[in-house]
């Protein structure tokens, strides 16, 4: 199993993708996971129930899915290794570990655009976003920093960084 974990906008999604296409592995992201097993989208969840159920529920399904061991490219929530002990469970479950490491900036620029189905996001404006990603990002980094590898995203496309991590398995 890989995982890639980092903040929300970091493309864990479009590099798992591409990384799991060319390795031949299917790609699962956790985000679509805990939604189908809780049976309504991640939004809703945090609307009805709010973040503490959300994070209940994230450790829960991570660790019923990391006991299965499976054979895929999992992509992370952006909080998930940050709650719960989940950062050591994922160490735990697989050598291969990939933090996809993002600057402040490229972060806000993507997450103003897609913010709307972020909840932790949502309600902010684009002055409070580069504040906020820039204290979030810092309290996150403790726990994303413990992965295996830290990659730089920085202006490399999907298919550099996929081949980068490629070559660290
Ligand atoms: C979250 C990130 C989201 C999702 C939820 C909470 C976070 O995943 O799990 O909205 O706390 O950073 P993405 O990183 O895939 O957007």
């Amino acid at each position: 199993m890989i995982i890639l974990l980092g903040y929300m906008g970091s493309g864990k999604s479009a590099v798992g993708k591409h990384l799991a296409a060319s390795l031949a592995l299917p790609f699962l992201d956790f985000d679509d996971y805990i939604e189908e097993k809780e049976g309504m989208s991640i939004t809703e969840i945090f609307k009805s129930k709010g973040e503490i159920y959300f994070r209940k529920a994230e450790h829960i399904h991570l660790k019923e899915l990391l006991a299965h061991k499976p054979e895929v490219v999992l992509s992370l929530g952006g909080g998930t290794p940050c709650y719960s002990g989940n950062i050591e469970l994922i160490l735990a479950a697989s050598k291969h570990v990939f933090y996809l490491n993002t600057s402040i900036p490229v972060l806000t620029g993507r997450l103003i655009k897609e913010k709307s189905h972020r909840p932790v996001i949502a309600h902010l404006n684009e002055a409070d976003l580069t504040e906020f990603i820039g204290k979030h990002l810092f309290e996150r980094n403790a726990f994303y920093r413990k992965a295996h590898h830290s990659i730089l995203v920085k202006d490399k496309s999907i298919a550099e960084i996929a081949s980068e991590i490629k070559q660290l398995l």
